[in-house]
């Protein structure tokens, strides 16, 4: 094995700012793959001076000659699919060759009218705050062994016959559980059947397709959606999404032998944000939180939604650090910490009088944490146009060696703006 393959993930509850990084990294990576998720997230590049929101494609998709891959860990939207592949191709950028998994779910039109209908069953206070892009229930339906696949969507009789079985059971639940209209067969099969005639030319088995390149000697990187505490199995479960979002989820989200691993890279946040529903011990729903919100453009590139703002919760990121045993972190948005007297950190949790540095995936102990802050200076700079470590503030050169020292890791990437060019590089 020549290659090697190196993974992108994010630290947080999402949004840490992985498209930018994959955009910064880009150039020297031969092949882009996602590995899980995929309708509910929203990787942001600007292009240009135009900004590029990836929902489901891989980010590599602008960049020419290098190919880009949706693993069999992905739930397949075909309708987003093929939007973005237009848009792409109406923008001059679809400059990258794509595949898709045979192995890859479907996200069909059910799951989407049952996304909304759980949540609504579920009523206020219990809800979990999806996208409602029907990835929970895509999900379930994969592990439950009645998913209809990307290689079904391309022979049409088995098709008509796994989405006549399908809908049968849906149906059920629809109807009578949730109160819902029934959909008829024909509803969902032929949308269904037309998808898989535009997404033949890019159905492959990717698993070969990947290990091939490895053994060409390719740089693969593995990009990571939403953050390692929204992982079904390490997140806040139940305001968790479906899939594996650490980077273990990279290896059974593609079939790539796990010994090809070379690096893996944390995605972070100067600050924490959330989205949808569940604890969040640093939340600062005051001015700080505010002033988070507005500066750093703190609204879901998907659902618009606003997102819960914080302060950097450094307990939840050593979790994370050990859960992906990450050898580098890219440090995202220090600019929206500009202007703040001071800055908090939580260092540790206050449970029920017990001081803790450990994190809890227990959404109910969680919920009971107090942080315990410490208080760096903050800077007034506008640091937007540093390009350099040693041209920022003290203040936030300070803030940067705080995170490495506390988390062992060292921070190879400081971003100070959307842009690519606002990036100051230290060795990523
Ligand atoms: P689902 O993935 O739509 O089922 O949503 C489950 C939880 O994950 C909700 O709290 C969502 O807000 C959150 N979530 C899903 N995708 C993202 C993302 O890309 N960024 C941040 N949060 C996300």
């Amino acid at each position: 094995m020549k290659g090697k393959a190196d993974i992108l993930i994010g630290a947080q509850w999402g949004d840490e700012g992985k498209g930018k990084v994959m955009d910064v990294m880009g150039a020297d990576v031969d092949v882009f793959v996602r590995y899980q998720g995929v309708a509910n997230t929203g990787h942001t590049v600007i292009l240009d001076g135009k900004k590029i929101v990836f929902k489901l494609l891989p980010s590599g998709m602008i960049y020419p000659g290098k190919l880009c891959v949706l693993g069999n860990g992905v739930v397949i939207d075909p309708e987003q699919f093929l939007t973005e592949v237009e848009e792409l191709h109406n923008m001059g950028q679809d400059r990258a060759r794509l595949a898709v998994s045979l192995n890859a779910h479907v996200v069909m039109p059910y799951h989407k009218i049952l996304d909304h209908a759980q949540e609504a069953f579920r009523g206020k206070g219990r809800m979990l705050g999806t996208t409602g892009r029907g990835i929970g229930p895509c999900y379930l339906d994969k592990y439950a062994r009645s998913s209809i696949r990307v290689e079904d969507l391309l022979d049409e009789a088995r098709l008509r016959e796994a989405v006549s079985s399908v809908l049968e059971e849906k149906n059920r639940i629809l109807t009578k559980l949730y109160g819902e209209k029934p959909m008829p067969l024909d509803e969902v099969y032929e949308p269904a059947r037309e998808w898989g005639k535009a997404l033949a030319p890019y159905v492959e088995n990717t698993t070969d397709l990947l290990y091939e390149s490895l053994e060409k000697g390719k740089h693969i990187l593995l990009e990571g959606a939403q953050g390692t505490l929204l992982d079904i199995d390490h997140g806040t479960y139940p305001y968790v999404t479906s899939s594996s979002t650490t980077a273990s989820g990279g290896f059974s989200g593609t079939g790539l032998p796990v010994a090809c691993l070379d690096r893996v890279i944390a995605v972070v946040k100067g600050y924490t944000t959330r989205v949808g529903e569940g604890p969040m011990p640093t939340e600062d729903k005051g001015e700080a939180g505010e002033h988070l919100r507005n500066k750093g453009g703190e609204f879901a590139s998907v659902t618009g939604r606003p997102r819960r703002c914080g302060w950097l919760d450094m307990v939840a990121l050593r979790y994370s650090m050990r859960i992906n045993w990450c050898c580098s972190i890219a440090l995202m948005k220090l600019d929206a910490l500009s202007g703040l007297d001071e800055i908090k950190v939580c260092v540790a949790y206050n449970l029920n009088g017990i001081i803790s540095e450990r994190f809890s995936s227990s959404s109910s102990t969680l919920a009971d944490c107090r942080p315990v802050f410490e208080s760096l200076p903050g800077w007034h700079e506008d640091i937007s146009s540093c390009t350099t470590f040693e041209s920022l503030p003290e203040g936030a050169q300070n803030y940067v060696r705080y995170i490495e020292d506390r988390v062992c890791v060292p921070v190879k990437l400081v971003s100070v703006g959307p842009a690519k060019h606002q990036t100051i590089n230290r060795g990523l």
